[in-house]
């Protein structure tokens, strides 16, 4: 009976994605790649390659690799300020993707339209109420409500409170998927008895078995606590840096040092805002490989959500989907 409770619940979600449990696993820059992906939706989640900052011809390869390892549904996530968005959106359509998120701010015009041509629905972040309400009127299939706690790039708003104002006005009007500070089972049903139908977690999945992130990343993660988690400071009030959560250590430093110094070539007229801003974009990309990469957790960036201090050991994507599941039942059948 608690199983139906939450296969009820989670039924939109389902329909949407075509996977067997509405957790999604939100893609992650160099952890999110074929072996985890297909790993997540082979084992009844939904996986989603991080696309980044990768060309065209990488995510081709990407797609192809992630299909051979899975026939279960996966979605691509693009990031809208990649210069070849459209391009990206084209390489999805070959490989006829069936879900593209878009995350990274508002879509460019014409890639909202782009995305449905090539067959895929698509899955865009609100942030905040109005804009929920306009990519609604633009048509997209899903939104993800994803709140300050998450790892990675973040908003200013808790995921509580964007749970408490946009659910009960939108959630009726298509499927809505929590992100943020997920670490358990028990938030999966709160958040789908609010009117989620679905869940995106990050953090929770980096120490899976079947993701890459060298054994010095994983060991970070299973030794944070959520005070850990920090967010990235803004140096300079004429640049606006979106703020990045990660574990501190002297690449959190090293990111103020970065600042400094795109601010002086502000300053100097080297560079022009949109350049500024690219440069920090680099910035995170580079420090991430480092650390996910390499295993550089002193200089590299450690992203990671505040749920961090919920991860304590490398377990198999099964075996935490299997986990999460059977937590959520058994909260809902309180
Ligand atoms: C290491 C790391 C890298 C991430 N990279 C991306 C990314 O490239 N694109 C994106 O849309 N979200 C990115 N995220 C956010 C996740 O997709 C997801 O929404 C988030 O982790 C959910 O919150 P949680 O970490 O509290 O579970 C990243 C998160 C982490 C922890």
């Amino acid at each position: 009976m608690t199983q139906s409770k939450l296969t009820a619940l989670m039924k939109r979600g389902t329909d949407l994605l075509g996977s067997e449990t509405a957790i999604m696993c939100g893609a992650m820059s160099w952890v999110s790649e074929r072996n985890l992906v297909s790993a997540i939706s082979n084992a009844g989640g939904f996986g989603v390659i991080a696309c980044g900052a990768m060309t065209p011809d990488l995510l081709d390869t990407e797609i192809a690799e992630t299909k051979k390892r899975t026939s279960n549904p996966f979605g691509v996530n693009l990031i809208t300020m990649h210069p070849d968005l459209m391009k990206l959106i084209e390489v999805c359509g070959n490989h006829d993707v069936s879900h593209v998120v878009l995350a990274g701010g508002l879509p460019p015009k014409g890639s909202l339209e782009a995305i449905k041509e090539i067959g895929a629905k698509v899955i865009c972040f609100a942030p905040a109420m109005a804009l929920a309400k306009k990519f609604i009127r633009s048509g997209v299939d899903a939104l993800v409500i994803e709140g300050m706690e998450a790892g990675g790039h973040i908003g200013p708003v808790s995921t509580s409170v964007l749970a408490q104002e946009i659910l009960p006005e939108i959630a009726d009007q298509l499927p809505v998927f929590v992100a943020g500070g997920i670490g358990t089972g028990e938030m999966i049903g709160a958040y789908l008895e609010m009117g989620a139908s679905g869940v995106q977690l990050g953090t929770r999945f980096v120490c899976a078995h079947e993701s890459i992130a060298h054994p010095d990343f994983k060991k970070a993660f299973m030794r944070g606590n959520a005070r850990d988690a920090v967010t990235s400071v803004q140096v300079d009030p004429r640049l606006p840096v979106i703020p990045v959560r990660a574990l501190k250590n002297k690449g959190t430093e090293e990111f103020t040092r970065k600042q400094i110094e795109v601010a002086k070539l502000l300053d100097a007229g080297e560079i022009e805002m949109g350049e500024a801003q690219l440069q920090i974009e680099h910035f995170w990309a580079g420090a991430l490989r480092k650390a996910v990469i390499d295993g550089d957790v002193e200089n590299g960036s450690v992203m990671a959500g505040q749920s961090v201090g919920m991860v304590k050991a490398e377990e198999s994507v099964a075996d935490i989907i299997k986990t999460l599941t059977e937590e959520a039942e058994t909260a809902l059948a309180r």
